[in-house]
This record gives structure tokens, C-alpha cells and sequence, in this order.
């Protein structure tokens, strides 16, 4: 069966650089499918709301993360580090302690921005925070997007700069291979 690949996007802008990125990924590596799992409409996080009956949305993310066997994060950076609405999205995705969806779930992460550091910050906060998920982050690729807006068609709503698409598609390959040796490691 195709893997199945979770694209999270940490930018609820309409017009987002990160979500033309992950919004052109299922192109550019047909032999997964892909799901994209909503963020926008998780309450913030509030330990009084997370009890048996957690909110309708917050169930709807935890399935779709369960459902996934890797999870793709395209993300901007906010302020030197992770946007708060993605780390509000991890939160929830990191309890039941010891059930939480994220955890031995292989992850990746991809961030543009119109800057020219490539979200550097911004990533090492996201893996940080997967990390104490107990997620496991591919480790051995980055994919940092410098100067989005000249990479992308916000016509088409797509990435169109070749050598970007070539990264992204090379990174989204090594994660599929990724994915399989996790799931080897935890005995799937
Ligand atoms: C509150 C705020 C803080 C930002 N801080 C950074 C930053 O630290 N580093 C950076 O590269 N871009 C920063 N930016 C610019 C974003 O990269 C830019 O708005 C980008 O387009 C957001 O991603 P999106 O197009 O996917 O929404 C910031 C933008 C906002 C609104």
C-alpha cells in the first residue's frame, strides 16, 4: 500500500508561501498519498478542554495524524522561531502523554520564507518540539526556502522555481524511505 503522508501547514495566511510549497508537493512525488491536516480551527490549548470527550476539531487532528504513517510540516518562522499556531497544533497532537499521536510517528520539516534564512530558527524549534513528542525527525536533510516569493506562481498557487521543486521533491523522496525504516525500527 502507498504510504501515506500528513502535510501540516504552520501558516493559515490565504495566500501563504508555505502552503503553495506543501500544496504542490502531492505533484512532485505521485507513489505517496497524501492528507492535509487542518490547523485552523483548534482552540488554543487548554488542559481543562483536553479530557476524555476532547473537542470535535481536536479529534478530527488526532485521527488524521494517527491515520498518517508520516507527518510533513511546512512552516514559516515567526519572530525568530515556531509560529504559535503550530506549536498550539503539537501541543494537542502531544497528549495523552502516553498515547499521544505524535509519538515513534516520523516526521519532516520544510519552511520558506521571503527572508534569506531559510527558517533556519523557526526548524530548530519545530524539531525541538517533535523531539520531546517523542516523534522521530528525519535527520539526516534540511529544507530551507529562502526568497519565497520569487519561487512560487500566486496564480497557479504553486511552487515553480525548477531547483526548489527538485529539493522538495528530493527531500519528500528520502522521507517516503524514511517512513519505511521507522516503521521497520518499530516493528509495523
Ligand atoms: C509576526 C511575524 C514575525 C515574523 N518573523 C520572521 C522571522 O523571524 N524570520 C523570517 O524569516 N520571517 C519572519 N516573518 C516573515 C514571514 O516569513 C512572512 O510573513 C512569510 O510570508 C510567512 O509565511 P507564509 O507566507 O507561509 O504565511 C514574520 C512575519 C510575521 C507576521
Amino acid at each position: 500500500m502507498a504510504t501515506t503522508i500528513g502535510i501540516m501547514v504552520g501558516s493559515l495566511r490565504e495566500h501563504s508561501y508555505n502552503r503553495m510549497i506543501a500544496d504542490t508537493i502531492p505533484e512532485l512525488v505521485d507513489s505517496a498519498q497524501y492528507e492535509f491536516i487542518s490547523i485552523a480551527d483548534l482552540p488554543l490549548y487548554n488542559a481543562d478542554l483536553d479530557r476524555e470527550e476532547s473537542p470535535e476539531s481536536v479529534k478530527r487532528y488526532r485521527e488524521a495524524i494517527q491515520q498518517a504513517d508520516g507527518i510533513i510540516i511546512v512552516s514559516p518562522e515567526y519572530n525568530s522561531g515556531i509560529p504559535g499556531v503550530l506549536k498550539n497544533a503539537l501541543d494537542w497532537a502531544s497528549t495523552p502523554t502516553k498515547t499521544a499521536v505524535l509519538i515513534h510517528k516520523p516526521a519532516g520539516v520544510i519552511g520558506a520564507t521571503p527572508g534569506v534564512k531559510g527558517t533556519i530558527l523557526s526548524q530548530q524549534q519545530i524539531r525541538q518540539t517533535l523531539d520531546a513528542v517523542q516523534s522521530y525527525v528525519m535527520p539526516f536533510q534540511k529544507m530551507y526556502i529562502s526568497q519565497a516569493m520569487e519561487k512560487v506562481d500566486p496564480e497557479s498557487g504553486k511552487l515553480t522555481d525548477e531547483t526548489t521543486r527538485r529539493y522538495v521533491q528530493r527531500y519528500v523522496r528520502s522521507f517516503i524511505q524514511w517512513v519505511d525504516q521507522v516503521q521497520q525500527m518499530n516493528g509495523q
